[in-house]
């Protein structure tokens, strides 16, 4: 069990902004990173592997295209991208998570929010439970819309409000009590603490879908997975 110096960035009220939040995901991930597909696959019963296999699907993309996996972590929606027949890149910015990745894809050390990549020159992104970790999210979408090709897509996942109360309550008592302690048990406590608190740093839905319009997909569009345990944005490039 690791008590990290970005833990201790996660562990206080205010959650860290600009340049200090950065550096704490980049250190938090590292730590987790071993640990980091057990402690998913038992926190959400596996609903995580479902999740990301609904994302792949929904991107509809025909086989052989070319799929930026961004904030790829150990590489989970690369896997399930190679076996749809698509041909993805990892990147992310822990070295830690890119070293633990088991997709076998190419894969790229990189901040996601600058890719070292070609304007119009990929099908499609996937980016899985990451949005929350990012400075800036119209700048994030500016440059998908960057690297997407007209008529490529993409497919965002991240976690999710519930809607209904007592779904929502339920969630409260689970990520707030009791995902902290099954962290603290198998990996880092302040890392799993830090989950419930920064899906205060993701925007309303309506307000996403309109970032995304503006950034130049018109038709995107949000969805709630699992009673909205988990949020999707998708949506094709104008
Ligand atoms: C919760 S993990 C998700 C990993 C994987 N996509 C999945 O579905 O399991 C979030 C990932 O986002 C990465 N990340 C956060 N901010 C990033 C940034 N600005 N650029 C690249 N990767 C980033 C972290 O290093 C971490 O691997």
């Amino acid at each position: 069990m690791s008590s990290t110096n970005a833990g201790a960035s996660w562990d206080r009220q205010t959650l860290p902004e600009g340049d200090e939040k950065k550096q704490a995901v980049r250190e938090m991930f590292d730590a987790i990173a071993p640990r980091y597909d057990m402690v998913n696959r038992i926190m959400t019963f596996r609903l995580d592997v479902r999740w990301r296999r609904k994302t792949v699907r929904d991107l509809a993309l025909p086989s052989d295209s070319t799929v930026l996996d961004l904030a790829s972590g150990t590489g989970d929606l690369c896997i399930d991208l190679r076996e749809s027949g698509l041909t993805p890149i990892s990147m992310d910015l822990s070295y830690g998570m890119l070293a633990a990745d088991r997709s076998g894809a190419p894969r790229s050390q990189a901040d996601i929010l600058q890719l070292p990549v070609r304007d119009r020159s990929v099908d499609g992104v996937t980016c899985g439970f990451a949005l929350r970790n990012l400075l800036e999210l119209p700048a994030f979408f500016e440059e998908l819309a960057r690297v997407v090709r007209p008529g490529g897509r993409i497919a965002l996942l991240d976690v999710g409000t519930p809607k209904n109360r007592v779904i929502r309550f339920g969630n409260n008592i689970y990520f707030g009590k009791v995902v902290p302690k099954i962290g603290a048990l198998l990996s880092d406590g302040a890392a799993y603490r830090y989950l419930p608190k920064s899906v205060a740093y993701l925007p309303e839905p309506a307000e996403m879908v309109s970032m995304l319009c503006d950034a130049g997909f018109s038709d995107a569009s949000h969805h709630l997975l699992s009673g909205g345990l988990t949020q999707q944005l998708l949506a094709t490039r104008d």
